[in-house]
């Protein structure tokens, strides 16, 4: 399918608008020890994150509801935060007010009436998730739903090893979630012998379906022009299988498959401000566990794809600073397409209370060069 849509375009009103009500990422676990408090930022809000003496995180708006001085300057006993200006304390989850210490005994205000911005907080897979529910981040009230899962990362057996990589992207959320669906780059900013070259462009067709919230590459074998698949047909004996999903908000999932081994990953693109996102990128596999293919080349191969996507975001940005227009152009840039598309149709649905219009009737093939 190719429709002429060569005419510079912008997509829809709702570019660049960052989406409320999803889970993402707020640190890695690591980043998070004892009773540290950890400054963030997710969607331009500030957060300080935490875990309580059980272990379990915690994340409040970063600004004390007295007179705003950020709680992550203040002290942690595992329960409550205490604000270092005056001393207020707050609950960890919930932000409630619990003491103010200037208060007389014969005082009529009810501290537990006071809150600072919470937002419902879980730890999985590596990552420390925050919801975000609203720039205030105001406690649900009684009939609102609750948040949905935390995203989880696919894996097919019970052992299996993990990595993760992350990098900074000097860009609006959208420049850095376009990016990461965008087939046409590979060639010219991930040149490299051992994956692909100016050289190795060829047709492709890929078969496309619509998932809630998202699209699916349907399942097919990994490109032949990329020595990384030829490495795991090698040791695998067996062809191999990837199926690629992207799923509203921001989240790429790549599962590859063959025989009883898999590798399986996940990329967020997560609004830190506007005009700055984080890229997260994890790994699950159990291919050869006693040969580190697999971990050399997320290690050594992973970053320096990582690198070359920034590099190319940096330079991007400065362009964009005098054309901040885009173009997309026929099945190439047809994911980027859906996606505006998607984010339009949620927003939407959102407004009017009706489910998601999908943009995808039913199957696609696309076509294009890389
Ligand atoms: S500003 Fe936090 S207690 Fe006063
Ligand atoms: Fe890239």
């Amino acid at each position: 399918m190719s429709e002429a849509t060569g005419s510079p375009s912008r997509p829809s009103d709702q570019a660049g608008e960052m989406l409320w009500g999803f889970w993402y990422p707020a640190l890695r676990s690591e980043q998070l020890y004892g009773r540290k408090l950890a400054r963030t930022m997710l969607l331009e809000v500030p957060l300080v994150v935490g875990r309580d003496s059980a272990g379990k995180a915690f994340a409040l708006r970063d600004v004390c509801p007295h007179r705003a001085f950020p709680l992550s300057f203040g002290r942690f006993d595992g329960a409550s935060v205490e604000c270092a200006y005056h001393g207020w304390q707050f609950d960890a989850h919930t932000g409630q007010c619990r003491h103010i210490p200037s208060l007389t005994a014969d005082s009529k205000l009810k501290c537990e009436r006071i809150y600072a911005g919470s937002f419902p907080c879980e730890e999985r897979d590596g990552y420390i998730w925050a919801f975000m529910t609203n720039p205030e981040g105001r406690a649900a009230v009684a009939g609102d739903p609750p948040p949905p899962p935390v995203p989880e990362l696919p894996t097919f057996s019970p052992r299996y090893q993990t990595a993760q990589l992350w990098a900074d992207l000097p860009c609006s959320v959208d420049h850095g979630i376009i990016g990461l669906m965008d087939p046409a780059h590979g060639p010219f900013v991930h040149q490299a012998w051992w994956w692909r070259t100016r050289r190795s462009i060829r047709d492709k067709a890929k078969q496309f379906e619509p998932i809630p919230d998202g699209f699916r590459m349907s399942p097919h074998a990994p490109s032949a022009n990329s020595a990384p698949y030829k490495i795991l047909k090698l040791i695998t004996g067996e062809p191999a299988t990837t199926t690629i999903d992207f799923v509203l908000p921001n989240q790429r999932f790549e599962q590859i498959r063959a025989g009883r081994y898999w590798l399986s990953s996940r990329t967020t693109v997560t609004p830190i401000k506007r005009d700055l996102c984080r890229l997260d990128f994890i790994a699950a596999w159990n291919i050869l566990p006693w040969f580190p293919v697999v971990s050399f080349i997320l290690h050594v191969l992973g970053p320096r794809f990582i690198r070359q996507d920034t590099e190319v975001i940096e330079k991007q940005g400065l362009g964009l600073k005098y054309e901040d227009r885009m173009m997309l152009v026929d099945d190439a840039d047809r994911q980027a397409r859906w996606y505006f598309e998607l984010k339009a149709a949620l927003l939407e649905s959102r407004r009017t209370g009706e489910p998601l219009r999908h943009p995808m009737s039913g199957p696609v093939t696309l076509r294009w060069r890389s």
